[in-house]
């Protein structure tokens, strides 16, 4: 109860407090346009959403701007918000669920790709590291199918010793890989996220 992002949340009416990560690391980085069409991975109870929905104008409301579009996919049931569409119950990792995912896409194309998803954590933290980590690398995979050239990816990460290697994988495939650790992220949790912007197709 003494966490201001709580409280902010509630202010807000945002579905929880990972809402403020997205806005300052978009405020900072700029990866949410009216007109984006984004992929919200992980995307329960729906916060991410709530933010991606007002940055790209997915409703319409600015009508001198691009109207964007939200697809939110989650294990979990995610309740329905104005703006988006979900897939609940569904598992991001299969290629199942990406293909959905692209016939649900309006040009069957991406900006951006968000992911602030998280494995039941074990306590193990080698374990739980990789686990995220394996997760992130087969969204690489989806980016490949999905991402327009110059868009934007977006990951969390549990920090560990497979950072390396994915942000190398990242810098194969976009010109600009950063490390972000927005305050609203807390300081003693491990999680950083990787940011990726300018995506280049990588050549088969
Ligand atoms: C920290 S929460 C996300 C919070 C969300 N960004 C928000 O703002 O509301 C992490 C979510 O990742 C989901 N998740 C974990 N593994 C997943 C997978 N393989 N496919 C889809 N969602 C997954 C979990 O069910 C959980 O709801």
């Amino acid at each position: 109860m003494k966490d201001p992002y709580v409280k902010e949340a509630q202010a807000h009416n945002f579905r929880c407090r990972s809402a403020f990560k997205l806005l300052e690391i978009d405020s900072k980085h700029r990866i949410l346009h009216p007109g984006s069409h984004v992929i919200d991975c992980g995307a329960a109870p729906g916060a991410w959403s709530q933010v991606a929905v007002e940055k790209v104008n997915s409703l319409g409301r600015n009508s001198s701007k691009p109207v964007g579009f939200v697809v939110g996919v989650d294990l979990l049931t995610i309740s329905p918000l104005d703006g988006a569409v979900f897939l609940s119950n569904a598992d991001i990792t299969d290629s199942e669920t990406q293909n959905k995912i692209i016939s649900i896409l309006p040009t069957g194309k991406a900006d951006v790709i968000l992911s602030d998803m998280a494995p039941n954590a074990t306590g193990i933290r080698d374990l739980d590291h990789q686990r995220l980590a394996d997760m992130c690398l087969s969204l690489l995979a989806l980016s490949e199918k999905v991402l327009h050239p110059g868009g934007s990816f977006l990951c969390k990460l549990w920090d560990g010793s497979e950072i390396q290697l994915i942000r190398d994988q990242l810098r194969q495939r976009f010109q600009d890989v950063r490390t972000v650790k927005p305050k609203a992220s807390r300081t003693d949790s491990a999680e950083i996220y990787l940011l990726a912007k300018l995506y280049r197709q990588i050549k088969s």
